[in-house]
């Protein structure tokens, strides 16, 4: 571990409120960040040092999973962070950065490792990324890194021109992107699921896998996000990037640990395999979506076109289903079915794989219940499987489920798991920008069919599982969704 000054942009904002300085105080109690440390907050706002650190300290008790108690260690944690008000588009204001950045780094004898999180409007990126070097804060003695998050671009050309942008700052073994899901313990535990279960890995293939279900769904709506959700929709919220991750994460053949760039080589390999869906084959193998009124869990929800902020004529998908394939050696064969959308009956994101029903006996036609391997994501984590068995007091045939894997108590946040990685220079759990480029090329004619109308709007009422639609989109291949409440 190395000590390192972590530069914060957009200080003041909810992201960093929420989740940054609650990862950041956590890893401090568990001994995870190198000591001493310093934290430079940046916002346009003028603040005192005082007040910054008072801020920071009513983010971790609303929002740390582990509230501050002791008085001296929250002391010794808040006395790291300093503030620095911040013009992003003014040159002269990055001069005043080096210079307290220079100033902590002597105060605290550690070396010019700076990491440079952008928690800003992904329109400052560029602007940031170009002061950054011209300034002199990234040619320091030590490393520099940069974290950004999520949306990367619009589509394929924007993020081109986004990563063209910070590439002339900064290389591509200096970015780390953070896509959320990644962070998560049991999208992080995928990577060990064939190579740590023989059972797993010997029924890993289109031998005996029918299909495979993966799915997202929320019960909040557009929520306060109207200006940005409506430009965006589920497909560039998240298809683009956590979902097609998970797809990545799950259907990547890792026999034997690797490597970081071995992980990311094999995720890469399943975007190159999947099969382009030209535009006019769009409309049969997606599924696009928008909520109408209903109710969630005792809670009226007016429709989309309804919410404040949203324009009424709005056809932004807030659902979206899709068909794909993997055409590898492992996965020929197989669809992979992704679904996600906002406004439904369940908060839950969860992968079905379903096994395929190989046994014959003599030519008796069985009609078992399919083995089902179960993932559980989030907010539920854990792993079960669906087995048959026989009842006792008839001989039927029934299901069963394993008992799913617990979730261990205190268990790091998605935040604290990448920030640490990033702090620690460890890329596999984030976004390369091969995979973000290959995943908006696929989704580019996706986007296009979506805004030339040539994709039906299904409309579908809150609270349920989605448009009827995205049911017969299995149903054409003989299949259905499994364990929809
Ligand atoms: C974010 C999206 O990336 O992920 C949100 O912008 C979405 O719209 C959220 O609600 C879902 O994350 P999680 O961790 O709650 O599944």
């Amino acid at each position: 571990m190395e000590s390192s000054t972590f530069v914060l942009f957009g200080a003041t904002g909810d992201l960093a409120k929420r989740k940054i300085y609650p990862a950041l105080y956590n890893l401090f109690i568990d001994g995870k960040l190198a000591l001493p440390f310093s934290v430079i907050g940046l916002g346009r706002r003028q603040l005192s040092d005082r007040e910054f650190q008072s801020n920071v300290e009513q983010s971790l008790n609303s929002f740390s999973r582990r509230k501050p108690h002791d008085p001296s260690t929250l002391q010794a944690f808040l006395s790291a962070f300093r503030y620095c008000s911040l013009n992003v588009s003014q040159p002269t204001d990055y001069g005043k950065l080096l210079t307290m950045a220079r100033e902590r780094e002597a105060e605290l004898g550690i070396p010019e490792n700076r990491i440079f999180y952008l928690s800003v409007a992904p329109e400052f990126f560029g602007t940031i990324a170009t002061n950054i070097k011209q300034s002199g804060l990234g040619t320091g003695q030590g490393w520099k890194r940069l974290i950004i998050e999520k949306p990367f671009g619009h589509d394929w050309q924007s993020a081109r021109e986004l990563n063209e942008k910070l590439s002339q700052t900064f290389e591509e073994h200096e970015v780390y992107r953070i896509d959320h899901y990644l962070g998560k313990h049991m999208v992080q535990n995928l990577e060990v699921l064939e190579y740590a279960n023989p059972m797993i890995h010997a029924l890993w293939s289109n031998r005996y896998i029918s299909n495979v279900q993966i799915t997202a769904s929320e019960t909040v709506g557009v929520e306060q996000r109207a200006g940005y959700y409506d430009q965006a929709g589920a497909i560039r919220d998240m298809f683009q990037n956590h979902m097609l991750q998970l797809l990545m994460m799950l259907a990547m053949h890792l026999p034997r640990p690797s490597n970081p760039e071995e992980v990311r080589a094999k995720k890469k390999r399943v975007l190159e395999a999947l099969r382009p869906l030209n535009r006019g084959d769009v409309a049969a193998n997606v599924v696009r979506g928008q909520y109408d009124a209903g109710e969630i869990a005792g809670r009226n929800v007016v429709k989309y076109t309804e919410e404040p902020g949203i324009d009424p004529h709005s056809n932004t998908d807030t659902f979206i289903a899709a068909r794909l394939w993997i055409d590898d050696y492992f996965w020929t064969g197989v669809p992979f079915y992704i679904r996600t959308g906002k406004s439904l009956n369940e908060k839950s994101t969860r992968i079905v794989v379903e096994f395929k029903q190989p046994l014959q006996h003599g030519d008796a036609v069985h009609n078992y219940p399919p083995n089902l391997l179960v993932i559980e994501i989030g907010p539920d984590e854990g792993m079960y499987l669906q087995l048959n068995s026989k009842d006792p007091r008839d001989g039927k045939i029934e299901p069963f489920i394993t008992t799913s894997l617990g979730r261990p108590t205190d268990v790091p946040e998605a935040y604290e798991n990448l920030i640490h990685d990033a702090l620690e220079g460890e890329p596999t759990f984030f976004a390369h920008w091969d995979e973000v480029e290959l995943a908006w090329k696929w989704v580019q004619p996706i986007l296009e069919a979506f805004e030339a109308n040539e994709v039906p709007l299904r409309r579908y009422r809150a609270g349920s599982a989605g448009p009827e639609a995205s049911y017969r989109l299995l149903e054409q291949q003989g299949h259905q969704w499994w364990l929809d409440k």
